[in-house]
């Protein structure tokens, strides 16, 4: 299951936040992959308005991480960016971060390959001048059957 969408200006990628937001259930782990820049953590952004999140979202680049108590579950944001050996995942004691009640969105999961739980969809976002395009492939059958919810394939 794959879905595909151009996303015009910031705007369009709040409110694609907003949609992936409405399915979410614990114990998901989605990636987000994309260059500097790409619109990851403006995705966040967006699917934390979704669940209703008022407060501020700031980027999670020198603590590694950011919870978020929202109604229905706790959303952890990660941006492994800063990360310089995969092990420091471990060294901060992440190994068993989410016992299947959280929910997981991951910035550069690439910096800590091999140790991180495996994601349910990656979202890949890439760069197209002012605008962006999104990939979100599922990489599990939870992953297909929350995909088939928020998203219709193309
Ligand atoms: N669809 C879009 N079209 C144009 N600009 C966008 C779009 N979505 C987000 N942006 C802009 O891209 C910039 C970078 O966004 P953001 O910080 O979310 O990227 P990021 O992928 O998290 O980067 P980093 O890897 O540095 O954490 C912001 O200025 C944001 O407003
Ligand atoms: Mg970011």
């Amino acid at each position: 299951m794959r879905c595909t969408r151009h996303l015009a200006d910031e705007a369009a990628t709040l409110e694609f936040g907003a949609q992936l937001a409405q399915k979410l259930v614990p114990g998901l782990t989605l990636y987000l992959e994309g260059d500097l820049g790409a619109g990851k953590t403006t995705l966040v952004r967006g699917v934390l308005r979704g669940q209703g999140y008022k407060g501020r979202v700031k980027s999670p680049t020198y603590t590694l991480v950011e919870t978020y108590s929202l109604s229905a579950f706790e959303l952890y944001h990660f941006d492994l960016y800063r990360m310089h050996d995969p092990r420091e995942w471990l060294d901060a004691g992440f190994r068993d971060v989410n016992d299947g009640q959280a929910v997981s969105l991951i910035e550069w999961p690439e910096k800590a390959a091999g140790w991180l739980p495996p994601p349910d969809v990656v979202i890949r976002l890439r760069i197209c001048d002012d605008s962006r395009e999104v990939e979100c492939e599922a990489q599990s059958p939870r992953g297909t059957q929350y995909l088939e919810t928020c998203c219709t394939p193309c």
